[in-house]
């Protein structure tokens, strides 16, 4: 008999041929352990309240009165909530067409995407159209909307930053597409240079790939590192000669932990460059309720912006979000939320700034305790973790371990991570899950675990690494740099 339609030797190949490693092996390991017992500190995702963020207090009492809003009409509601809490939850109630149970607009609620035009506006300096703004299940959905717009089939290429996040690589598999990778340069700070561009260009066209977008993460996932103000000009720069569109993931945009280089949005680079790019270079921007301060992953809330995208455009991409009816309505709240939280003279700005500083400032020391922590490690060498979630330390593998790994079967950097997690249960994904240099190992770890756990871990791990070096201590060296 002919194999079923969801037998597996008959699905669709391009299912079959996205890999996802922040859910990968070391997961699956890291989950059977802790079913036996083992205590397993998750470092693979940056999913802060997963590891004991607690949420921002203003916009859970707001969501928490639109999904009830019967407690609106109770005379002891203002004993519970503020009186700035009430107000929003009434406004973000006026705004939907019967409430959060209701489908929304399959681009999202319109007096929310006014909100996020008019936070842009704020941030950028420059107008932004509601219009063009549209509201997502998460920035993921966002991402996979415009991916599954740009490829037409094999023959198109998309470059994505290699270290990468998984998202590009397993969303370009599924839609049938080509990856082309441009590698950043790890001892600039995983610093972009642009002749990598041209060269990994080249390479595609010459392959038969039509190169038609590009992808970069600023603050850089899992990377950490935020790209100047002069890079990203080179990139749009870039970008136009070659006609390809940006698409650029400002997910960890408030997740900054230097002042040297601040976020800087692509769009507002763009603008600030004038015509004739300005008005010619499309650019597709994502953002998140996932990240920052806010950390509310599992509410699935993000939105995109799009510039320079031809109307025509614009409505196909809307027939597509269509198909899902509506995105989520209380992640669209918390949109409105975090592009426009209390303010000065609120009754719960100060709570509010309190509660979001005490996350960013605690964070950046995190940030600061991993880097150092790693890099008084054998063997071991940090970047520092200018932005976004997460630490990439490289770890120089003696040629008896990528030996040992080999005779397990087991690529070196899974058999390093995987040893880790066994000694420690501390559960990282290898570099080779986000891709790598030949020859290169690196683990990617969050820095979210709790600030008063961190001297703990970095403890931990730094025994593991010694005891680990010493068994596979070679005279031959380590692996390259
Ligand atoms: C670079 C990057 N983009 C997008 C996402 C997805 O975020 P969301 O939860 O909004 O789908 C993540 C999540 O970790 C990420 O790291």
């Amino acid at each position: 008999m002919s194999p079923r339609a969801l037998d597996y030797e008959s699905l669709n190949e391009n299912v079959k041929r996205a890999q996802y490693a922040v859910r990968g092996e070391l997961y699956l390991r890291a989950s059977e352990l802790q079913k036996e017992g083992k205590k397993i500190i998750f470092t693979n995702v940056g999913n802060p309240h997963a590891l004991g963020q607690k949420p921002l207090t203003f916009p859970r009492q707001v969501v928490a009165l639109c999904q009830a809003p019967f407690l609106l009409d109770d005379p002891n509601v203002g004993l519970l909530f503020p009186a700035d809490a009430i107000a929003k939850a009434k406004h973000y109630l006026s705004l939907t067409t019967g409430g959060l149970g209701a489908y929304s607009d399959s681009r999202g609620l319109p007096g929310v995407r006014k909100e996020v035009a008019e936070f842009i506006e704020r941030r950028d300096g420059y107008p932004s159209d509601p219009e063009l703004i549209y509201l997502t299940d998460g920035a993921s959905k966002g991402v996979m909307q415009i991916l599954n717009t740009v490829i037409r089939g094999e023959g198109d290429g998309v470059l994505v930053p290699v270290p990468q996040y998984p998202l590009y690589s397993a969303a370009i598999s599924l839609f049938g597409g080509s990856l082309v990778p441009y590698f950043l340069e790890e001892t600039e700070n995983w610093g972009l240079d642009v002749n990598n561009l041209r060269q990994s260009v080249a390479e595609a066209r010459f392959k038969g790939i039509t190169v038609r977008a590009m992808v970069i993460i600023n603050p850089g996932n899992p990377t950490g590192q935020c790209l100047s103000e002069a890079n990203l000009r080179e990139i749009l720069k870039y970008c136009n000669q070659e006609n390809l569109v940006l698409l650029g993931d400002e997910v960890y945009q408030q997740n900054i932990y230097q002042d040297e280089r601040p976020f800087i949005s692509a769009k507002k680079v763009l603008m600030d460059m004038g015509p004739p790019i300005s008005k010619e270079l499309q650019l597709v921007s994502f953002h998140t309720v996932s990240k920052g301060y806010w950390g509310e992953c599992g509410q699935r809330g993000g939105y995109f912006e799009m510039t320079n995208i031809p109307p025509k455009t614009v409505d196909e991409i809307y027939k597509v979000a269509s198909i899902s009816l509506s995105p989520n309505v209380p992640a669209q709240i918390f949109m409105g939320l975090m592009v426009n939280p209390p303010k000065p003279g609120d009754i719960s700005y100060d709570q509010f700034v309190r509660e979001s500083k005490g996350i960013i400032e605690s964070l950046r020391r995190r940030a600061r305790i991993m880097t150092d922590g790693f890099n008084s490690c054998r063997n071991v060498v940090c970047n520092f973790t200018e932005g976004a979630m997460y630490s990439f330390p490289q770890i120089r593998l003696p040629p008896r371990a990528i030996e040992a790994a080999k005779r397990a079967g087991k690529v070196p950097d899974v058999f390093y991570c995987l040893k880790l997690l066994e000694a420690t249960g501390i559960s990282t994904v290898p570099g080779s899950g986000f891709g790598q240099k030949e020859g290169v190992f690196h683990l990617r770890t969050t820095i979210l675990p709790a600030e008063e756990e961190m001297p703990e871990i970095m403890n931990s791990y730094k025994k593991f690494n010694d005891e680990f070096m010493e068994q596979y201590e070679d005279h031959r060296g380590y692996s390259r740099m």
